[in-house]
């Protein structure tokens, strides 16, 4: 039942279908588009004499060639792409005025699915989260939901975010990674326990995703819907593979080749067996927010915690399919820009620090890594229905520069306006107060989703596995104080987990995080709850 991919993945063609054109219609032509007889031709004085300055042609080819590399994404540097389509099965019209959320409604969207820490060309089936990048192209703007494939993350506070990705990176001196010395990773790990939650997940069995098809996406974060009246609540979106979930072992995922997500995925597609997910949110009201705090210590702001599904059920909107590869993969998608401040009337980002923070973060590493006109580039251009316009000019590369129009917001050539469909001033939550120091403090509550984990969903074979990999991966750590500090974490969670790793390993842990001083903003457990913890 997909919809024809060439009418809902006929994103780029409009501007680029003359520069795809079949190599049998094509000229030889310099950069300038003069025709050249020979690709191989290079103009030198005599028979063995120097090359000449005035041999364009040459100097046109050598130079866009030094120039081919732009920077890597910081994280994520590793992915795969494809097109495809959204469809909303289900309105969502009660909770979101959003376009794209109306019955029925279909868009096209891009998809980019990566590891988190390695380089541009490392391995697919590392032991990594994945991300789960989504271009929703409504008809009110750019919509992307920037997801992982695990519902938590090992953070709260965004200034850490840099140092824990430094611990996944090179060394400075040795230049050595995380695969052959996972001290600084570690390290990191046994300061920062509110990490422990996205540790079980990552070196547990759902740790290796087997390709990109078989695993769900999580926003992670917290949102919020705004419908007509102007009422909101908050959401996190789901996305369920239709395919089913399929993890490797780390003895499977020794076999795979490099690119094994990315031959999968676009193998899978060649072959018209288009990979689909369903979409669905989970909401909660302002009010059932602040119960979920008082009564099950769960910050709808802090990404470390879920809210339980049991009490808060997952609701469908809608599916979506990728159906078509891309023809040129830079352009298409490493050149794709995605950001969670990508956001469209009806869907707000909430008070959460860390989606706070990544809002300025993705913008900004765009217009480094691609350039301030990034928005203009074929992937991330907009396909609204009407003619936009704004007052943002020149930079490198403006194609599209709003032509003579005013570059002011004048009387001579006025441009049109639409009224705020709700008046958000009124509607939303107030924030007074004093300037305070964000402090992310650890609570007992930390432990309790990882202990159930490890106690009731895990089963025996399940918490071995896990005890194997963590010593495993342990065994490249080279300090034992760290090992210590993370068994003490572990003991937090559960006693039976930590004594099993404390065999493993062959290191004495600590009994606990009681006392140990780390060297964040927190030092071991918060005895009363503190709305400061997260919020
Ligand atoms: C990529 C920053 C947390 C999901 C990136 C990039 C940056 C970044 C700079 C590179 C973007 C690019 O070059 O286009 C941050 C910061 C974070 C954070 C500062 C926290 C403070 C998260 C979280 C999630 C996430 C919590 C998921 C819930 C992703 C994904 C990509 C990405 C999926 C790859 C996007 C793509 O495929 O182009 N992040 N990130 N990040 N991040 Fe984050």
């Amino acid at each position: 039942q997909a919809p024809d991919a060439r009418k809902n993945g006929d994103l780029y063609r409009d501007y680029v279908d003359d520069k795809n054109a079949p190599s049998q219609d094509t000229l030889y032509a310099a950069s300038n588009g003069a025709p050249i007889a020979h690709p191989y031709e290079s103009q030198r004085a005599g028979e063995n004499g120097p090359l000449l300055l005035q041999d364009f042609h040459l100097i046109d080819l050598l130079s866009h060639f030094d120039r081919e590399r732009i920077p890597e994404r910081v994280v994520h540097a590793k992915g795969s792409g494809a097109h495809g389509f959204y469809r909303t099965t289900d309105s969502l019209e009660d909770l979101s005025l959003a376009d794209v959320f109306k019955p029925g409604k279909t868009v096209p969207i891009t998809i980019r699915f990566s590891t988190v820490g390695g380089e541009m060309g490392s391995a697919d089936c590392a032991r990594d989260p994945r991300g789960f990048a989504m271009k929703f192209r409504t008809e009110e703007g750019n919509w992307d939901l920037v997801a992982n494939n695990t519902p938590v993350f090992f953070l709260r506070d965004p200034a850490k975010f840099p140092h824990f990705i430094h611990t996944q990176k090179r060394h400075p001196a040795t230049n050595l990674g995380a695969a052959d010395d996972s001290t600084m990773f570690w390290d990191y790990l046994s300061q920062n326990p509110e990490s422990v939650h996205q540790v079980m997940v990552l070196m547990g069995d759902r740790g290796i995703p087997d390709g990109y098809r078989y695993m769900h996406g999580y926003s992670g974060h917290t949102f919020k819907l705004v419908n007509a009246q102007g009422e909101w609540v908050y959401a996190q979106f789901h996305m369920k593979s239709k395919q089913g979930t399929r993890f490797l072992t780390n003895d499977q995922a020794a076999t795979k080749g490099p690119d094994y997500s990315q031959r999968d995925l676009y193998e899978a597609i060649e072959r018209g067996e288009y990979p689909g997910w369903d979409f669905a949110v989970q909401t909660v009201t302002p009010k059932q927010a602040e119960e979920m705090w008082e009564k099950e210590g769960i910050n709808v702001f802090d990404l470390t915690h879920v809210w339980p599904q049991g009490k808060y059920p997952l609701r469908k909107v809608g599916e979506f399919f990728l159906n078509e590869n891309a023809k040129n993969y830079f352009a298409e998608v490493e050149q794709a820009a995605f950001s969670p401040s990508h956001l469209v009337p009806g869907i707000e980002p909430s008070a959460d620090p860390v989606l706070q923070s990544r809002l300025f973060s993705y913008p900004d590493t765009h217009r480094h890594r691609l350039g301030t006109n990034y928005a203009q580039l074929p992937v991330n251009a907009p396909r609204v229905p009407y003619r936009f316009a704004n007052f943002q000019r020149n930079g490198a590369m403006a194609f599209y520069n709003q032509g003579g129009r005013e570059n002011y917001l004048s009387s001579i050539s006025p441009i049109n306006f639409r009224k705020r469909a709700v008046d958000a001033d009124a509607t939303h939550a107030h924030w007074t107060g004093e300037m305070v120091t964000f402090l992310s403090e650890i609570r007992p509550e930390d432990f309790q989703a990882p202990r159930a984990l490890w106690e009731k969903v895990w089963d025996e074979g399940a918490r071995s596995r896990f005890v194997e990999t963590v010593a495993g991966n342990m065994s490249r750590c080279g300090d034992k104080e760290i090992i210590k500090r993370q068994i003490g974490i572990f003991r937090e969670v559960s006693d039976d987990m930590a004594t099993r790793l404390e065999k493993a390993t062959g290191v004495q842990g600590y009994p606990g995080i009681k006392g140990l001083r780390f060297n964040g903003s927190h030092n071991g457990m918060a005895e009363e709850k503190s709305l400061r913890a997260a919020n």
